[in-house]
C-alpha cells in the first residue's frame, strides 16, 4: 500500500479524525439533524441552489509541483456537479484537495461557508463531518459483509449501540437497493452492487455532500445507467449534493447539472456549464472533441 492509499483507507468516510471527534452518544452522527445554530429546518446549512462549496484561487499539486493552478468555481446545494478531463489532468487531485486529504499550495475551499484550508482541530473536524467520499480505488473491505462495511464508520466514529447501527446501516443499504444483500460479502455481489454498497458506506453518517471518483468505472452500460439513476434520485429526493469525477458521456448527460472540464495543458478549467450547452455550443476544439468523441482524449499532446 502506498502513501496515497494509506491516506484514503484511513478515511473510509471523509476523514477519520473528523468522525472520531463525534461526541459520545451523539444520536445524529453525521450532524444532519443536529447541525448547529445556523442549521435550516431540513438540517442543511445552505439553501437549495445556494453555493455549498466555493473554491477560490486554488492551486494544488504534490511536492511543490502544481498540477492545477488558480481554480475558481462554486457548487450549488443539491446539484450534481461533474469534473471532466483527460487522464492525468488532475481530476482526482482536485477532488482530494477539496476534501482536505492533501494540503493545498494556495487558495481556499469553503464547505458550507467554512474554509477547510485554514480550519484546524475541532473546526476542521466539523467541516469534514459533512462530507462522504468514494475514492477511485475505494473498495469495500472484502472480509466484511455489506452490513458490516456500512456499519464500520458508525462503529469507529460514533457511540451508537449495535441495534441502532444495524438499523441505520440497513436503511442506507435499502436506499441503494441492497437491503436483501446485507449479509453478503463484496465478492458475492456484482461490480455494480459493490459500487452501490460503497455509496451506502459513504452515506453512513448522512453527509450532505458526497464526492465520488469514477463511480461507473468498469461497469457495463446498463449497470452504469442504474447507478446514474440512483445518484439522480439521491440528489433529487434527499437534496444530497454530488461532486463526481467521470469520463462516461452517457453518465454526464444523465446526471450532471453542471460540469467543469480540466485540461493539463493549462492546469485549469477550460469549460464550465451545462453539458448539453457545452456539447452544442462550445467553440473550444478539445471540449468539442470530448463531447462529440471525435478523437481519443489521450491522443491530445501534453
Ligand atoms: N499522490 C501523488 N503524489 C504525486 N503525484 C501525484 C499523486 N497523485 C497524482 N499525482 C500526479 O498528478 C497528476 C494528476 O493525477 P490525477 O490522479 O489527479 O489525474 P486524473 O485526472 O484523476 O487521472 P485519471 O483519469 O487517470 O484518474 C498526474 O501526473 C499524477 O501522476
Ligand atoms: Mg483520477
Amino acid at each position: 500500500m502506498n502513501a496515497s492509499d494509506r491516506r484514503e483507507s484511513a478515511q473510509t468516510t471523509a476523514n477519520g479524525a473528523a468522525q472520531r471527534a463525534a461526541p459520545a452518544g451523539d444520536p445524529h452522527p453525521a450532524g444532519a439533524a443536529s447541525a448547529g445554530p445556523a442549521a435550516r429546518d431540513d438540517g442543511s446549512r445552505v439553501a437549495r441552489g445556494e453555493p455549498i462549496i466555493r473554491v477560490e484561487d486554488l492551486t494544488a499539486g504534490y511536492d511543490g509541483r502544481a498540477i492545477l493552478e488558480h481554480l475558481n468555481f462554486d457548487v450549488k446545494r443539491g446539484e450534481v456537479f461533474v469534473i471532466l478531463g483527460g487522464s492525468g489532468c488532475g481530476k482526482s487531485t482536485l477532488l482530494k484537495h477539496m476534501i482536505g486529504l492533501y494540503d493545498v499550495m494556495a487558495g481556499r475551499v469553503y464547505i458550507e461557508g467554512q474554509d477547510i484550508v485554514s480550519a484546524q482541530g475541532d473546526d476542521r473536524d466539523a467541516i469534514l463531518r459533512r462530507i462522504g467520499v468514494m475514492y477511485q480505488s475505494g473498495a469495500l473491505f472484502g472480509s466484511m459483509t455489506l452490513l458490516e462495511n456500512v456499519r464500520l464508520p458508525m462503529e469507529v466514529f460514533t457511540a451508537l449501540d449495535a441495534e441502532q447501527m444495524d438499523l441505520l446501516a440497513r436503511m442506507k443499504l435499502s436506499l441503494v437497493g441492497l437491503v436483501q444483500f446485507t449479509g453478503h460479502l463484496p465478492s458475492e455481489i456484482s461490480g455494480g452492487m459493490q459500487k452501490r454498497a460503497a455509496i451506502a458506506r459513504a452515506m453512513a453518517l448522512d453527509p450532505p455532500i458526497l464526492f465520488l471518483d469514477e463511480p461507473s468505472a468498469g461497469l457495463d452500460p446498463i449497470t452504469s445507467a442504474e447507478l446514474d439513476a440512483l445518484i439522480r434520485r439521491l440528489a433529487d429526493s434527499l437534496g444530497v449534493t454530488f461532486v463526481i469525477v467521470t469520463h462516461e458521456l452517457a453518465s454526464i448527460f444523465a446526471i450532471a447539472d453542471r460540469v467543469i472540464m480540466l485540461d493539463k495543458r493549462v492546469k485549469g478549467i477550460i469549460a464550465d456549464g451545462d453539458p448539453r450547452k457545452l456539447r452544442d455550443e462550445s467553440t473550444d476544439p478539445y471540449v468539442h472533441q470530448f463531447f462529440h468523441r471525435q478523437a481519443e482524449l489521450a491522443a491530445v499532446p501534453a
